[in-house]
């Protein structure tokens, strides 16, 4: 699906360490990939008619560019700030543009933050985000996109 065919766009936005995925500590986040994520997400791009690009940094600058370009080019985010999640300001004020200029903005985790260690605990980001999903691994990204989905027609 593509932005061509009128498909609204949404960017799936992946913070530090989140490249390592399917090595690291598969017994949280699993035995899948990035490249495994974007090959599911764009299959629930095109069932959904949603226009969706995967990209993953472990640079809060990139992040913080990305949002700014998601404004300017009228994108939705699903956003997995990782550990940016629990302190990064920066990345707060950047994703609070996203909402404040009329786009939906989905945080999701693959764990659930809120059961593991009482750093985890605090997001900087849920409070400007448009909703969160986590703890459902891979699924909570696709739970994401119905959410977009969902929001955009409702
Ligand atoms: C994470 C949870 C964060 O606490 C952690 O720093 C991550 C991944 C998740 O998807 O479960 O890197 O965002």
């Amino acid at each position: 699906m593509t932005v061509d065919d009128g498909a609204a766009r949404v960017m799936i936005l992946n913070g530090p360490n989140l490249g390592r995925l399917g090595v690291r500590e598969p017994e949280i986040y699993g035995h899948a990939s990035m490249a495994d994520l974007e090959r599911a997400a764009a299959g629930w791009g095109s069932d959904r008619d949603l226009a969706v690009q995967v990209r993953q940094t472990d640079d809060e600058s990139t992040l913080v560019g990305w949002l700014h370009e998601a404004v300017d080019t009228r994108s939705h985010v699903v956003l997995n700030p990782a550990a940016f999640t629990h302190y990064s300001y920066a990345l707060r004020d950047a994703a609070a543009q996203v909402t404040t200029s009329g786009l939906l903005l989905v945080e999701v985790h693959l764990s659930n933050p809120a059961s593991r260690e009482s750093f985890r605990h605090l997001s900087v980001v849920a409070g400007i985000a448009t909703g969160t999903i986590a703890g459902f691994g891979f699924d909570s990204y696709r739970l994401a996109l119905d959410a977009v989905k969902n929001k955009l027609a409702a």
